[in-house]
């Protein structure tokens, strides 16, 4: 592909937003400071063998302390707006009740300063760090927890929404659900396919109590959606059963989640195939979760080849890898034409008012040479592929407002601990020095040029 055409000729629309983001727990560190209750991922960290390196985010990049810094550094960057989520145990230690205005002011002195550099602040709700105490009472597989999540919205909402005009409720339910309760490779670790499908529902609705709490209290101006992760899912071969399986794994991580949301009601071909297992819903559930999105966030980062596998219990595939393509460190495919595809499909398929690209970025082994510099290449190519197909689908009609890169620096990324980059920002682990990666120089080159082709436009 023609990166290069990419950076001097493209124009996109005047009022695109280019951005990057991080999430609470990944960057934040000061895991117990000013009064933050526990987290499930500061218990989940506890434990040997569930994090790489028996890694925690403890410390993860300070960011609690060094926001100033951090801030200044995606000014210089360039960015128009920085995504990032709120510590619920930070704001509200039980996860109910009363609020602990030390950890809320430090989002007020976080949004104030991005306010102060020109960068428009985008607030996730929840990325996936539940209060321990209400795991403790069943977590998202308990009803009761859509309350709580729905009063700390309204808390969160009434505290920044004079500033912050972008908001979202909840990143990668499909995550959420099967990553921390199906698989049990992230917090809280269960593995019950069953309860994964009922967390897959309360997170939804918890979603749509959130939409409506949020506009009951809210401004005109502002703007709430969610944020899927969304993967083009391909058949293995042309049989059936290969065919089937791919339509099937397309039930489970896409149509499982639009489909309530855009149309109001899970996919039929699901329900059956599930069975027994399907969650309990209840009359007026589905209407609440189709409430309505003023745009929908997507997370893209690689296609899934499968084929059919009876020895899967769930769902009877698993994926393949594709000989000849690039993998990345995370050993996802590099796939930069999924992108389109996934935004054509939206588009044709449920119609979203708009979409934000709120993450894609890529793994790869960073390293710092000699003369101090961090010559991350394949993050620059990859970035630019993905940045013309995310151009081609806008050319085709899809309404593409803005573009996050995950991660604006290098994170606690999960269960991978500090193994894994994606930054445009490296973060040195022992002292925590950041440095711009040459992809972080690109990129600001990069916005440079769109805003000067803006203005001239
Ligand atoms: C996504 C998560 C994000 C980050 C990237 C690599 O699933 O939303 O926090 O870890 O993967």
């Amino acid at each position: 592909m023609d990166g290069e055409r990419l950076v001097t000729d493209l124009r996109f629309p005047k009022d695109f937003i280019w951005g990057a983001a991080a999430s609470a727990y990944q960057i934040e560190g000061a895991y117990n400071e000013d009064g933050k209750g526990t987290s499930i991922w500061d218990r989940f960290c506890l434990t040997p063998g569930n994090v790489v390196n028996n890694d925690t985010g403890n410390v993860a990049c300070d960011h609690y302390h060094r926001y100033r810094e951090d801030v200044e550094l995606m000014a210089y960057l360039g960015l128009q707006a920085y995504r990032f989520s709120i510590s619920w145990t930070r704001v509200l230690p039980e996860g109910k009740g009363e609020v602990n205005q030390a950890g809320m002011d430090f989002y007020h002195r976080l949004v104030d300063q991005l306010l102060d550099v020109g960068i428009a602040p985008m607030v996730t709700l929840y990325a996936w760090d539940l209060p321990q105490t209400l795991q403790d009472l069943g977590g998202w597989a308990n009803r009761e927890t859509v309350k709580y999540f729905q009063d700390y919205a309204a808390i969160l909402y009434q505290a920044l929404g004079d500033r912050v005009h972008l908001w979202s409720t909840l990143n990668e339910p499909w995550v959420i659900s099967f990553g921390g309760h199906y698989y049990g490779l992230l917090a809280p670790g269960i593995k019950d396919a069953e309860i994964a499908l009922l967390v897959s529902h309360h997170l939804l609705l918890a979603h749509g109590k959130a939409v409506q709490t949020l506009r009951e209290i809210g401004e005109e101006r502002h703007k709430t959606g969610i944020i899927l992760n969304l993967t083009p899912i391909h058949s293995a071969s042309e049989g059936a059963e290969d065919q089937e399986a791919a339509n099937r794994a397309d039930g489970y991580m896409n149509r499982w989640f639009l489909d309530p949301i855009f149309a109001g009601n899970y996919p039929e071909d699901m329900l059956n195939w599930y069975g027994d297992k399907a969650p309990a819903i209840e009359p007026g559930d589905l209407e609440m979760i189709s409430t309505g999105i003023d745009y929908l966030g997507v997370n893209y980062y690689t296609r899934l080849v499968v084929e059919t596998f009876p020895g899967e219990t769930l769902l009877g595939l698993r994926p393949i890898p594709v000989e000849g393509s690039e993998y990345t460190e995370t050993n996802w495919e590099v796939y930069p034409q999924g992108l389109h595809e996934i935004l054509i499909r939206l588009k044709n398929e449920y119609q979203p008012a708009s979409i934000y690209i709120t993450e894609n970025g890529a793994n790869f082994l960073d390293e710092v040479d000699e003369s101090g510099q961090i010559n991350d290449i394949r993050r620059i190519e990859f970035l630019k592929d993905h940045f013309l197909q995310a151009h081609r689908a806008i050319e085709e009609g899809v309404p593409l407002l803005g573009y996050f890169v995950w991660s604006v620096m290098d994170v606690f990324e999960w269960d991978s601990g500090y193994s894994h980059r994606y930054g445009l920002i490296y973060v040195d682990r022992e002292t925590l020095e950041r440095k711009v990666k040459r992809s972080g120089f690109w990129y600001r080159k990069f916005i440079q040029q769109r805003m000067s082709m803006s203005e001239a436009q």
